[in-house]
C-alpha cells in the first residue's frame, strides 16, 4: 500500500484581517517562501512524491500559477476545490478518489515545524491500519485540539477546550489509513458549523486505532497576526529541516 501526502490550503484566513483581504493566507511569507511550502516540502522530505493541495475556489489560481506541476518542488501535485469552508475534515473528505484506497499524511497548510516528519512516518507505519497525530507541548493549548493523557496513553481530545486537560496540543500533521473517508461520512457539522478533524481523531481512539509521536523542535500554526509573526521568527532563526 502507498500513502499520498495531502496539503490543506482552504478555509477563510479570517483571523489575519488586512493581510488575506485579497490573498489566501497560505500564499503569505513564512521565512523567504510563500507559507505553501513549508507543507509541501514536509512532505515530499518524507518521501511522498504523490501530493494534493485543496483550496477553496478564490485563489486557485493563485496555487496553480506558484506551484504548476509541483516539479519545482520534486513532486507531482494535483488540485481539488473545496467550495466551501466547511472544516477540515469536510477538506480531506475530497481526497478520496485521489488516495484511491491508500493511506495518507495531511498536513495542514498553516502548520509550521522544525522537525522532518520522517520519523513520525516510521513509527506509523508499524500500524498502517491506524489513524496516528503528533502531539506538542504548547503555553496555550485551548487555541487547539487538546489531547488528554494517562501516562503514555491519549485517551481524549477536546477541539478548544475552555479547560485544557493537558497542555499537549494535536498538531495539523495527520497520518490516516484508506477508511478515513468512511469515516469522515458519519460526522455532523460541530458547533462552530465544521466538520472536526478532531472527531475524526476520536473515532480512532475509541477503535483503539489511534497512535501519536511526540513533534521534536518547534511547531506552531501561522493563522493568527501573532502567530504568523512567530512562524517568521522562527523560520528565519533556524530554517526547517525536510
Ligand atoms: O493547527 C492545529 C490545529 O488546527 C489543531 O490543533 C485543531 O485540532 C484543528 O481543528 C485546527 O484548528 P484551527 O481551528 O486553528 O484550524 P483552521 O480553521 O485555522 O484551519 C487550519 C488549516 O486547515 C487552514 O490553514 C487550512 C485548512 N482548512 C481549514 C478549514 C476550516 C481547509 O483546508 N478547509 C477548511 O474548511
Amino acid at each position: 500500500m502507498a500513502i499520498r501526502g495531502i496539503v490543506l490550503a482552504g478555509g477563510k484566513g479570517t483571523r489575519l484581517g488586512e493581510l488575506t483581504r485579497v490573498t489566501n493566507k497560505h500564499l503569505l511569507p513564512v521565512g523567504p517562501v510563500p507559507m505553501v511550502y513549508h507543507p509541501i516540502q514536509k512532505i515530499v522530505g518524507a518521501g511522498i512524491k504523490e501530493v494534493l493541495l485543496v483550496s477553496g475556489t478564490e485563489h486557485m489560481g493563485d496555487f496553480v500559477e506558484l506551484l504548476g506541476s509541483g516539479k519545482d518542488h520534486k513532486c507531482s501535485l494535483t488540485y481539488r476545490v473545496q467550495d466551501e469552508a466547511g472544516g477540515i475534515a469536510q477538506a480531506l473528505g475530497l481526497a478520496e478518489t485521489y488516495c484511491a484506497g491508500n493511506r495518507c499524511l495531511v498536513i495542514l497548510g498553516d502548520n509550521i515545524f522544525h522537525a522532518s516528519v520522517k520519523p513520525m512516518l516510521d513509527e506509523a507505519d508499524k500500524h498502517p491500519d491506524w489513524a496516528w497525530v503528533g502531539l506538542k507541548q504548547v503555553p496555550d493549548p485551548g487555541r487547539y485540539g487538546v489531547a488528554e493523557l494517562k501516562g503514555h496513553q491519549v485517551v481524549g481530545i477536546e477541539e478548544k477546550p475552555k479547560q485544557p486537560k493537558s497542555d499537549y496540543a494535536v498538531v495539523g500533521v495527520y497520518i490516516y489509513p484508506a477508511d478515513v473517508f468512511q469515516v469522515i461520512k458519519t460526522l455532523k457539522p460541530s458547533g462552530r458549523g465544521e466538520l472536526e478533524i478532531t472527531d475524526v481523531n476520536n473515532y480512532y481512539l475509541k477503535a483503539g486505532r489511534l497512535g501519536h509521536s511526540k513533534i521534536e523542535g518547534y511547531w506552531t500554526d501561522a493563522g493568527t497576526l501573532d502567530s504568523l509573526a512567530f512562524a517568521n521568527q522562527l523560520v528565519n532563526e533556524s530554517p526547517p529541516v525536510f
